[in-house]
This record gives structure tokens, C-alpha cells and sequence, in this order.
């Protein structure tokens, strides 16, 4: 299967929900935590170090810096403030309880695991590691030198991104790769960001042999390797390297549901996207971005003060917004706009494939309308007028919150520019891309008194429409909100 037989297999429209199975069996759940039995725990001190810098600023570039010295504080910050639980819900009809994180995911299902590689690192033993999130600690799949020979070698913490499709897919069915392949893109976004507040670099590599990697890491068969993450500064607490023998726990992964169903378009579409050694050795830039220009000009940015670390954790998904007549400044979607339009560091980043369209509701100094943003020249093009929350809440499958935010969006993934750089790789890559705007969106909402979700669900070919885009002009990849949250009563902090 081709890439784009997967993407019009899993558009939604009136007809195919019409169809859709309804009902979720919930006896058939996915764990949404992995662990593997039978290996060393170790343990991530609990309650490490805030990282004090501004979040804007951290969005904006900035790198801060860190006073801890010692290789588990220092993971243990890494992953507090990118991966850890930082909240849980009750639902008050059933008393349950569940727990959110710091980075987002679609249904709240997570099917993203973090890897990890260590070398040299003060009071850490080398090895091969796995973040298990539910008790905050590092599973020790493996002890001595793990070297991920595609990721930097000099790298003293090498990040694996992984992704476990079932657990998106036991409730979106087919069209839960898109899902997974975003969460992978918010996780991205969640690490580079938490790692640049404690002062690291890092660089991410997408294009490498799946194969590989997978048996490096001795992935369970339901698990994907997507995205590799080299860090590496100054402020990292290195010691001299000392020889240790390699020694490979393993350890038993647990099963994450009775009986796991299969989505033959989500196993062809990941098929079609692997690489092999062969295929990673060169990797192509790519056309660059069509350039446009708009009418409106965008103010300089607004500030805040919100720490890194607040923000990160803080951070939530709107239930809904506060429709109302409260409006968000021009100033703070420039703010927001300009932090999606950083570079991203990654070797299939090169030239941007999303563009971001506006369906503007309610901010100052902007008439209600559609404008499209063009990144190289920071301005915004109005191409539809008038009141456009009915449009977009009903774009985004009905979902109100798109039409009671201030500001909605639809991203538009240019596919065709991507696969002719990427070939069919470049499905997860404009993915990623879509999912790290958004983890920059959801950052700097969070850091300027707003708040953000991020939608999955929309009528693809009835957004191409209403923006009346052109095949060549790109797909809906994306929808995004922005505004007032409404209070979450099941939210217990
Ligand atoms: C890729 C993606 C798609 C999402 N789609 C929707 C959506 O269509 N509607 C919605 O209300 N929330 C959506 N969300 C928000 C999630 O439901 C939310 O992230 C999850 O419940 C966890 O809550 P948290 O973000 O507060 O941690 C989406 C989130 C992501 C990352």
C-alpha cells in the first residue's frame, strides 16, 4: 500500500461514520503502561528541580540552564517535565480514576514508549533503558555499552521514540496511525523543549532502518521504532568513561490487552513507510516551501514570565472553550504563531511541509475570517470573511470547542512535496511536523494564560473544500484550538 491509498482510506466523511462501528470494548482496554518483568529497577529521584527559565523564551530558542550534577537528577528532570504523569481525572459517573501526562495524546491512550540509550553519565550505570511512567522509575533492559551507531556517538543520552499503534487503534481503528504518528510529534516537541530548558542540544534523526533499530532495542513485535534523539551539552553530568561489560536483562513485556485486533491498513501503511540500511544512507532536502505573502503584518510578540517547568506540567487539553465575548490579543497569536515557525532540528526537517490556516473567532485587531500564515514572511493572508465558528466546529466533526475558541486551525500537510523528497517515509514525517506545531502551540497557549487542544477528528475532503485548496496546495493533516477553558470538574491537579 501507498501512502496516499492509506489517507483516503481513512478520511472521515458523513458516509464513512454513517458506517463506522460503534462501541468500544472496554473488557479489551489496551494497558496504557508497558513494563518489562524480570529486569533491574532503577530509580528517578522523586520532585527534581524545576527548570526556571520562561517557557517563551525556551520556545523561542532559548537555553537554560540546570544545578543538578548528578546523572539520575538530572534524567529524572528530563522526564518529569516531558513524560511523567502530571495529573489525574476522575470520571464522576464511574468513580474511576486516570492518569494524564505531561505530553498529550489522542483518546489520552499514549501509545508512544521512551527508550533510552545512556553512556557515561555521573552515578548511572551505562545501558539501555525504559521509561515506565506509571511509577516515575528507568527499567534496566540492559547494562554496558548499547551504541546506536545512527544517532551521534558521542551523545551521553540517545532517546528512542516508540510507538505501540493497538492501543490508538482498539478505539480509532484504521485511522489510528495518523493518531500515533501526531503523539510522536507532541513527545518530540515535549523532550527537545524540556532538554533546551536544562541547557541540552539535541538533534533527531527520522530516517533510519527500522529493522534495526527495533532489534537493538529488542522491541516487542506490537512496538515501532519512529523517532531517534541524541542530546548532548554542557550542562549533561558527564564522568570519565570506564569500561563495563555488557550484560542484556531483557525483561518480559507485559501483554497490554486479552486479545489484540487486527488493522490490516495501519500494518500496510507502517510496511510501506520502513526503510532499510540501504535506503537510509542519503537523505534528501527537498523543495522548499512555496513562498506567499499576506496583508497583515504581525506585532511583536507578547511575554510572559511562566516558567518552563509550570507550563510543561501544567499544561491541559481544553474540554471546551468559553465561547462568550472574551477575545485573545493579536500580539498573543503572533506570540504562538511565531514559536511554530522555529526551526526543527531533525535530519527530515529541513524545509517545513505544514502550513497553518486560521479560522480567526475572536481576536483583537483581526476581523472574524480564514487567513492562511505564511512563515518566512510572518504575515497573514485573509482568504474568507465573516463569522467562521459554525464552520469550524463543524469541520472538526461537530466538535464545539472548535467553534467556542478564539482561534482554530486546520494544518495543511503539502504530502506531495514531502513523498517526492521522503518517498513514503514522508507520510510520518509531515505527522511528526503536525505534531510538534502543536506541542509548540500547546506550550506557549499554557505559557500566556490560554489554553489548546489538539483535534484529530475531521472532515478531510469537506476542509479541502471550504478552504477551497487545490490537490497540489496539500491535505488537512490537522485540526488545532486556542482560547478559554472551560473548568474541568473531573481534573484532580
Ligand atoms: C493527536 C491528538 C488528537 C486529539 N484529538 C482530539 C479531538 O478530536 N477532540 C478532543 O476533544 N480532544 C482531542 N485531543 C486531546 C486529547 O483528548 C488529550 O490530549 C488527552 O485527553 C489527554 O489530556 P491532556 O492533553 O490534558 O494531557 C487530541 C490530542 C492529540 C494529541
Amino acid at each position: 500500500m501507498k501512502w496516499r491509498e492509506y489517507h483516503e482510506s481513512t478520511k472521515h466523511s458523513i458516509e464513512s461514520l454513517a458506517h463506522a462501528r460503534h462501541g468500544l470494548d472496554w473488557e479489551n482496554m489496551p494497558d496504557p503502561f508497558r513494563h518489562y518483568k524480570g529486569v533491574p529497577v532503577l530509580d528517578l529521584p522523586a520532585d527534581p528541580p524545576e527548570p526556571e527559565m520562561p517557557a517563551l523564551e525556551v520556545l523561542q530558542g532559548g537555553l537554560g540552564t540546570t544545578p543538578v550534577t548528578d546523572g539520575p537528577t538530572f534524567l529524572s528532570q528530563l522526564l518529569f517535565y516531558s513524560a511523567a504523569i502530571s495529573a489525574t481525572k476522575r470520571s464522576p459517573s464511574s468513580e474511576y480514576r486516570y492518569a494524564l501526562r505531561v505530553n498529550p495524546s489522542s483518546g489520552n491512550l499514549h501509545p508512544t514508549e521512551f527508550h533510552f540509550v545512556t553512556r557515561n553519565l555521573n552515578g548511572w550505570p551505562d545501558g539501555l533503558y525504559h521509561y515506565d511512567p506509571s511509577r516515575h522509575m528507568a527499567e534496566q533492559r540492559g547494562r554496558g555499552d548499547f551504541e546506536l551507531t545512527l544517532a551521534a556517538c558521542s551523545a551521553p543520552i540517545v532517546l528512542v521514540l516508540s510507538s505501540i499503534a493497538w492501543r490508538e487503534a482498539w478505539k480509532y481503528g484504521e485511522r489510528a496511525y495518523r493518531y500515533c504518528l501526531h503523539d510522536v510529534g507532541h513527545a518530540w516537541q515535549a523532550v527537545t523543549l524540556a532538554a533546551r530548558s536544562l541547557g541540552c542540544e539535541s538533534f533527531t534523526t527520522g530516517h533510519f532502518p527500522d529493522n534495526d533499530v527495533a532489534q537493538l532495542l529488542r522491541l516487542n513485535n506490537d512496538e515501532w521504532p519512529m523517532l531517534v534523539l541524541s542530546l548532548h551539552g554542557k550542562s549533561i553530568p558527564v564522568r570519565k568513561a570506564e569500561a563495563c561489560e555488557t550484560v542484556w536483562f531483557g525483561g518480559q513485556a507485559n501483554q497490554l490487552s486479552k486479545e489484540t485486533v487486527s488493522h490490516p491498513l495501519i500494518d500496510s501503511i507502517h510496511a510501506a513507510t520502513k526503510l532499510s540500511s540501504i535506503e537510509c544512507s542519503r537523505i534528501s532536502v527537498g523543495e522548499p516551501a512555496p513562498i506567499g505573502f499576506g496583508e497583515i503584518r504581525l506585532p511583536t510578540s507578547a511575554s510572559s514570565t511562566r516558567s518552563f517547568g509550570e507550563a510543561a506540567r501544567m499544561r491541559r487539553s481544553a474540554l471546551d472553550f468559553r465561547g462568550g465575548m472574551q477575545s485573545m490579543s493579536l500580539a498573543q497569536l503572533s506570540t504562538i504563531l511565531a514559536v511554530t515557525a522555529q526551526p526543527l532540528l531533525a535530519d527530515f526537517a529541513g524545509t517545513r511541509f505544514i502550513q497553518l490556516y486560521l479560522y480567526a473567532h475572536r481576536v483583537d485587531g483581526l476581523q472574524p475570517g480564514v487567513y492562511r500564515f505564511w512563515q518566512d514572511r510572518y504575515e497573514l493572508e485573509q482568504i474568507g470573511r465573516g463569522d467562521q465558528r459554525v464552520a469550524a466546529a463543524g469541520l472538526s466533526l461537530g466538535q464545539n470547542l472548535a467553534g467556542n475558541a478564539c482561534i482554530a486551525f486546520s494544518m495543511i500537510g503539502d504530502l506531495d512535496r514531502a513523498v517526492r523528497a521522503h518517498g513514503d517515509r514522508a507520510y510520518r514525517y509531515v505527522h511528526f511536523e503536525a505534531g510538534a506545531v502543536g506541542q509548540r502551540m500547546y506550550l506557549a497557549a499554557e505559557a500566556l494564560g490560554l489554553a489548546a487542544t489538539g483535534i484529530g477528528a475531521f472532515y478531510d475532503d469537506q476542509v479541502h473544500y471550504y478552504l477551497n485548496l487545490t490537490p497540489e496546495q496539500g491535505q488537512v493533516v490537522y485540526h488545532f484550538a486556542i482560547g478559554y477553558p472551560i473548568l474541568d470538574r473531573r481534573l484532580e491537579g
